[in-house]
């Protein structure tokens, strides 16, 4: 492994920065460059949801407002569940263990890794969903999102017309708002979650609704709405800006190690992985089968089965023969200390991806040779290789700084992003 203190030549700059270039639409880095979180003129949002500060500065709490959990199932579960307890920033906003568990489930660890079942829940009554969740970083630049892009009503879904308008889940797309408020508006519903003018003002958020939503009467301002509304400005805003891949495409050519560039030069070209990661966020709005194994196959998973349709990706939505088995292209940014990657949780490191991409084999007998993308294919690079492109992902494409995105505590006082009593003891609320 080279450290730090060896200077590359300028030639390894000049050449990368140009492979990078090529790969990209517009022919410029640009395309990679992430705004900062506070470039609201930058970030790609919904015209019927503009970004104001203030409006993210609430969507950013409530994100972790436990009291925002009203529609628990069982009243125990009341006021113990957020967000946030499946999208944990210190793990790249993803939830810490194979599986996230909102309302039903009790305790929290140190990120999210010890949250178990609620042993006064059965298995059906939890809000766990058949399906690793995806990071909400970076997810301004996901057109459609969901790992079978199921939600908006533009981007890869105007064929689709049909297939959403014919589902309860989606028909929300035809209110016309973009994927991301789309989803947020079923997902505040879905995750068991509400409030009113009452509850507003009880948790001190009054007159941060006031501010973010002048537009709205009285009567309409405190709403499942608004609440997904700032919860989708929040999320617009989660930018990965301070990794060192993006101060490298600004300019600093000393933000990466040798390993990094050695690393980004097979992303961009040998390895191919950029034929499918090729977005602003190293994701894409594509969906390709390669084969990975479903959650119901995890021994952790609960409340899902081979006939959860999420195993199905793309195709449980399009119902297109070519789409089965086929999940969008995930970001790639502040994978690092996660241990379950893909869809099923079936990776433990990164490191154990570039290796299944590297072979190119399909790990899920489910899944038919002609369903798998004609880019999974065997790669051949040598292990030193699999290292800088890991080396690569885990440490150029890591922001440290996401605690910017977390709240210091909350008006209201209570416990985030858990508050049953052992996730208290876990968070040190108690
Ligand atoms: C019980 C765990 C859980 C909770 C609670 C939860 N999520 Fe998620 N989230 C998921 C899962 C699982 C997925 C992926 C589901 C799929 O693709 O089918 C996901 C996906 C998303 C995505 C899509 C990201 C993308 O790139 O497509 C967004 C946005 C999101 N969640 C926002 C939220 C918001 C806002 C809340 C609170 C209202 C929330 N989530 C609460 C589990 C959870
Ligand atoms: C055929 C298109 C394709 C190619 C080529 C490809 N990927 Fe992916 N990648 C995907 C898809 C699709 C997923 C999600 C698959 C799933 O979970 O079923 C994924 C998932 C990942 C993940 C896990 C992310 C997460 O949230 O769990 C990493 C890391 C990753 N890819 C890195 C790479 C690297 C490195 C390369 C090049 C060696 C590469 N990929 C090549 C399509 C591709």
């Amino acid at each position: 492994m080279s450290c730090r203190h060896e200077i590359d030549t300028p030639d390894v700059d000049t050449q990368l920065m140009e492979l990078i270039a090529s790969t990209s639409p517009d022919g410029t880095v640009d395309h990679y460059i992430l705004p900062r979180e506070t470039d609201y003129a930058a970030i790609p949002q919904d015209p019927r949801n503009p970004l104001t500060q203030t409006k993210v500065d609430l969507g950013q709490m409530l994100f972790h407002e436990t009291g925002l959990a009203t529609d628990a199932f069982h009243t125990v579960g009341i006021g113990t569940y957020s967000c946030a307890s499946c999208h944990v920033a210190d793990r790249g906003f993803r939830p810490g263990r194979a599986q996230g568990i909102a309302d039903g489930g009790i305790g929290f660890g140190e990120f999210g890794e010890d949250r178990q079942l609620n042993g006064g829940y059965a298995e059906n009554q939890i809000d766990a969903q058949g399906i690793r969740p995806l990071s909400v970083l970076n997810t301004a630049f996901v057109s459609n999102t969901l790992w079978n892009g199921q939600f908006g009503a533009g981007g890869l879904n105007v064929d689709f017309e049909e297939q959403w308008r014919n589902n309860p889940e989606t028909a929300v797309n035809a209110l016309g708002y973009e994927a991301m408020e789309s989803q947020n508006i079923e997902g505040v519903t879905l995750h068991r979650m509400d409030i009113d003018k009452e509850l507003a003002e009880e948790l001190g958020y009054k007159e941060l609704f006031d501010l973010s939503f002048p537009e709205f009467d009285e009567e309409e301002r405190y709403s499942k709405l608004t609440l997904a509304l700032a919860l989708s400005a929040y999320l617009r805003a989660l930018t990965t800006s301070e990794a060192d891949f993006q101060h490298y495409l600004r300019g600093d050519v000393e933000a990466m190690t040798p390993d990094e560039k050695a690393g980004a030069t097979l992303f961009f070209a040998k390895a191919g992985c950029v034929r499918c990661h090729n977005g602003p966020n190293l994701g894409g709005d594509s969906f390709h089968a390669v084969g990975a194994k479903d959650l119901w196959q995890h021994p952790d998973a609960l409340f899902t089965s081979v006939d959860d349709k999420k195993n199905l990706g793309r195709g449980s939505f399009t119902e297109r023969e070519e789409d089965m088995r086929a999940f969008r292209v995930p970001q790639l940014y502040n994978q690092f200390g996660n241990e379950h990657f893909l869809h099923g949780s079936s990776k433990s490191s990164v490191r154990e991806v570039v290796e299944y991409f590297n072979e190119g084999v399909s790990e899920n007998d489910m899944v038919s040779q002609d369903q798998l993308s004609p880019f999974f294919t065997p790669l051949n690079l040598s292990e030193e290789e699999i290292d800088q492109i890991t080396v690569f992902i885990e440490k150029a494409l890591y922001d440290h700084e996401l605690d910017r995105y977390l709240p210091v505590a909350l008006p209201s006082g209570n416990c985030f992003p858990n508050a049953d009593v052992f996730s208290q003891w876990d968070l040190g609320c108690r």
